[in-house]
């Protein structure tokens, strides 16, 4: 079996780490005990493009259970777990292509190995396969069914390869399910890119001024928790509907021009490029902190903040200090990219449990009904994003109401008024 991870000999912390993370995925693991008994991906080959982390870890072992065959490399050149990318290979007999830290030449060779085993699914977090396959690997197309897609900027990419009639396979947007996006962009984001954050510098957040681009599910998730630590937040929009609400919600809104000297830590969670540049970079404060959680690390103009430099250093892992010629420092966190994923461990399991329970059910619906489907970026049906959150209730011991069948009726017809 082929394979590129750092040292095998980390892999049973690996495994240590996958069943501490699969203590609190209790969703994906009684999927998992359901795929070993009925076996919906038997025979079915996937290649997977995924942060190589523990939880991602579970979600293959379930894919395995279910009659896959895996193989697995990084979405990001930074968020991989070498632990967990060891256990793969050595508990689990999975093909992983993943090293923390690799130079975009090695991820992208990656990427080519993953896809090696001639997939009839492909799982992304960022569109890298899908777009890989229809530009360099079109051979592969003849067998592919399907493919899932994990986050919004891979979302974003699809929908434009839709509307140019470009994608040639259908695709399952897992992150538009209600019980991924309201949860793990929200939640997960916002508690892991503060742990990010934190653990790179150790700052005091309380009494900081925390500028937040972005606010949108992840903007707004951490905007809450950046509050809740004490930061005094300001937020910087394009859309006004989203700008509004978060006046309503109690930030301070402004463009990133005035935000620029005012902050001392800056995160963008926009999913867009060029959003902290030159003219804010000049503007900031001496030790300003900038940080990204979207999913590129186009959103800082990395470029130009080097080109203004007189001088950078490591100061702290995770921590680039650039000196700018008029003197003032500004500290770049993680190269750019996601925050908490490069300095952090990325979202916690019990909210990954939700967003890995669509794309296991996914990758079953696809494996039945994907030849029916057109080339198109489709939703996460209905009853797989109500199952799975009635099963993450049950495992909270929570329950709900049920509709009696008068409710049922009034809630159907519109003569019943005052
Ligand atoms: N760090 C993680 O683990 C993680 C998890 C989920 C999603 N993501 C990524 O985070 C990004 C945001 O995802 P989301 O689900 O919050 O998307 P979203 O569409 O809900 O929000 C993005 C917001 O950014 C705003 N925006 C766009 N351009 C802007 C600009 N120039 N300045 C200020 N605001 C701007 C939009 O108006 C929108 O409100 C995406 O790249 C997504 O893939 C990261």
């Amino acid at each position: 079996m082929k394979f590129d991870v750092k040292d095998l000999k980390l892999a049973e912390a690996g495994r240590r780490r996958m069943e501490w993370a699969a203590r609190s995925m209790p969703v994906l693991n009684s999927i998992q005990d359901k795929f070993a008994k009925d076996k919906p991906l038997r025979g079915v080959r996937i290649s997977c493009c995924l942060h190589v982390t523990t939880e991602t870890g579970n979600l293959m072992v379930t894919l395995q259970k279910g009659g896959a065959e895996v193989a697995l490399t990084a979405s990001n050149p930074l968020s991989t777990q070498d632990e967990l990318a060891a256990a793969l290979v050595k508990y689990h007999h999975i093909p992983v292509f993943a090293i923390k830290g690799e130079d975009n030449a090695t991820y992208y060779r990656h990427i080519d190995q993953a896809l090696s085993i001639g997939p009839h699914l492909t799982m992304d977090d960022g569109a890298d396969l899908v777009s890989t396959v229809h530009r360099k690997k079109r051979a592969l197309l003849k067998n592919i069914i399907g493919g899932t897609e994990e986050t919004t900027t891979g979302v974003i990419r699809l929908r434009s390869m839709a509307s140019s009639g470009v994608l040639q396979y259908p695709i399952i947007a897992v992150n538009d399910a209600k019980t991924k996006h309201f949860f793990d962009n929200r939640y997960g984001t916002g508690q892991s890119t503060l742990d990010g954050i934190l653990r790179a510098t150790n700052v005091l957040l309380a009494g900081m001024n925390f500028v937040i681009a972005g606010y949108g599910w992840c903007g707004r998730g951490l905007a809450t928790r950046a509050k809740g630590a004490g930061a005094q937040v300001i937020i910087c929009e394009i859309d006004p509907l989203k700008a509004l609400e978060a006046v309503m919600d109690g930030y301070r809104v402004m463009t990133m021009k005035e935000a620029a000297p005012l902050g001392d830590v800056f995160v963008t969670v926009t999913g867009n490029k060029d959003v902290i540049t030159r003219r804010h970079f000049s503007r900031m404060k001496d030790g300003a902190i900038v940080a990204n959680s979207g999913h590129f690390n186009v959103e800082i103009d990395i470029p130009g903040l080097k080109a203004m430099a007189r001088s950078r250093r490591i100061v702290r892992p995770f921590v680039e200090e650039f000196t700018l010629r008029n003197g003032r420092k500004v500290n770049l966190l993680g190269e750019g990219r996601l925050i908490n994923l490069a300095a952090a461990e990325g979202h916690p399991a019990m909210v990954m449990d939700m967003s890995f329970a669509n794309q296991a059910l996914c990758a079953a619906h696809l494996v039945k009904k994907g030849k029916k489907l057109e080339k198109k970026v489709y939703g996460v049906p209905q009853r797989i994003d109500e199952e799975i959150a009635k099963m993450k209730l049950r495992s909270m011991g929570a329950a709900i109401d049920i509709l009696t069948p008068q409710q049922k009726c009034y809630l159907a017809e519109w003569q019943e008024g005052t």
